[in-house]
């Protein structure tokens, strides 16, 4: 197991038992996590996955690519640490990962 912190758009903190190989976004969706539309299926074209890494946590998860950083010009409240979740597969190294959902996605 992986576990996964989430800080849902009202202030709800949440700790879901993840599994390696799934992304962020599909632990989130499959959980009912609050503000993950995830309208596009994880195919990195909707930017309704996007969640804020907690700084503690950034290093490991790394930085957005290309395609992803043109993404999330489009979401609001984006972050120096802002990612979006459906690229962010699930190793046991992020066991005890944090992400905010901004409240913009309430
Ligand atoms: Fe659409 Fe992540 S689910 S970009």
């Amino acid at each position: 197991m992986t576990k996964v912190e989430f800080v849902e758009p009202d202030g709800t903190v949440r700790r879901i038992d993840g599994r390696e190989g799934l992304t962020v976004m599909e632990t989130a969706t499959r959980s009912g996590i609050a503000g993950i539309e995830a309208e596009c299926g994880g195919a990195c074209s909707c930017a309704t996955c996007h969640v804020v890494v907690d700084p503690d946590w950034f290093a490991r998860v790394g930085p957005p690519g290309e395609d992803e950083r043109e993404l999330l010009a489009f979401a609001r409240h984006v972050t120096p640490t802002s990612r979006l979740s459906c690229q962010i597969r699930l190793t046991g190294m992020l066991d005890g990962l944090r992400v905010t959902v901004p409240r913009s996605q309430r």
